[in-house]
């Protein structure tokens, strides 16, 4: 599964990087003011010093409006994606970027016949948002695996982005899923990395060691 991190973070973003386990960004309007900035400066910011897709939300509504902003996304970067929130406008805007080779994410995703549809309009990707689906009382890792399921079955190419994470269990049932891609925050990350029994493990390594050398 590839791991995307879901932040407009420099930091962050360098940090996991030098892990060696960045597949991708994505931000959202709320991710980048967040840090004060706006979308086209920090999409050029964040291609400055990863190699990774990143994915930048276009604001308009109707459709003339998203492809000449996803145009304008698209040019300041070849590994920039537009991401459109879903829609009827989103759908038809899809059509046309995806015809001329730019790739969109269609975000908000809640449900499977939304995430289809957005596949059959030719999608690169498509974000179910798993978090606040469960935020709601739904299943979003039901959701998740409708998803995956019906992809599998008609072997769509856009790739499904387990989106809105609140916790390395989502990203473990994402991975069980057979899900292409997870949006991980920074937090999730770091809470992905530990374990008690590590800490416990180095300390007793340390304490070990240290009682060997005298
Ligand atoms: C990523 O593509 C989404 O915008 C993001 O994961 C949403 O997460 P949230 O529900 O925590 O805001």
């Amino acid at each position: 599964m590839k791991i995307f991190i879901d932040t407009a973070n420099l930091d962050m973003i360098r940090e996991i990087d030098s892990w060696g386990i960045l597949d991708g960004v994505t931000t959202n309007p709320s991710l980048i003011a967040k840090e004060g900035t706006d979308t086209p400066t920090r999409v050029r910011e964040i291609a400055g010093i990863v190699d990774v897709p990143i994915s930048a939300e276009a604001m308009s509504l109707k459709a003339e409006g998203m492809i000449e902003e996803g145009r304008t996304l698209a040019s300041i970067h070849p590994n920039i994606n537009v991401k459109l929130p879903m829609s009827i406008d989103a759908l038809k805007a899809t059509k046309a970027l995806s015809g001329e080779g730019i790739d969109v994410n269609m975000t908000l995703i809640f449900s499977a016949h939304q995430a289809l549809l957005a596949a059959k309009a030719g999608a690169r990707y498509v974000s179910p948002f798993v978090g606040r689906l469960d935020d709601i009382g739904a299943s979003g890792t039901d959701v998740l695996g409708q998803i995956v399921n019906v992809f599998l079955n008609y072997g769509f190419d856009t790739e499904v982005i387990a989106a809105s994470i609140r916790g390395p269990m989502h990203v473990l049932e994402a991975a069980s899923l057979g899900c292409d891609i997870a949006t991980i925050p920074h937090n999730v990350l770091l809470q992905m990395v530990s374990h008690p029994k590590t800490d416990e493990g180095i300390q007793n390594f340390i304490r070990d060691y240290e009682k060997s050398k005298k």
